[in-house]
């Protein structure tokens, strides 16, 4: 898959492991994160990202903020995204199984690495149930239009 990764100062070393072990399982990263713990501003981070997704340039994004909450609101504003905080495989499980989130967020100060590595994997290898889960989904977009 090609995917888009996106961080704050909170997340620079578990966004390095992250993409390590997605460049391991055979996905193409690119990287529209910080590197460095200097203090910088979420919400651009998560907007970039989400319009990359968005725009269908990116098979789906991943975004690491200190809880994965800020960033994900931020992309959630962009039309069309469908980004999700999660912080346990089950949850990673059905937002695609169920919401076919097209960004997943975690925080880098609640899950440690080798959590963070269940959720993408988990999260990478569920498919999307369709059916009334796509007519639910199209009612969250609807709500952008109004
Ligand atoms: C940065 O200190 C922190 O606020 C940010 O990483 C994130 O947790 C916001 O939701």
């Amino acid at each position: 898959m090609k995917i888009v990764i996106g961080n704050d100062h909170a997340a620079p070393d578990m966004k390095k492991e992250i993409v390590k072990y997605l460049e391991e399982l055979g996905h193409e990263v690119v990287n529209f994160g910080v590197d460095t713990t200097e203090s910088c501003d979420y919400p651009q981070i998560g907007q970039k990202v989400g319009r990359a997704v968005a725009a269908g340039e990116y098979d789906c994004g991943i975004l690491i903020c200190g809880t994965g909450v800020g960033i994900s609101i931020a992309a959630n504003k962009v039309k069309g995204v469908r980004a999700a905080v999660c912080s346990d495989t089950s949850t990673a499980r059905l937002v695609k199984q169920h919401n076919n989130a097209n960004i997943l967020a975690f925080g880098a100060r609640i899950v440690g690495i080798e959590k963070a590595k269940d959720i993408v994997k988990t999260y990478l290898e569920t498919e999307f149930e369709g059916g009334r889960h796509q007519t639910r989904i199209d009612m969250i977009h609807a709500i952008e239009n109004e």
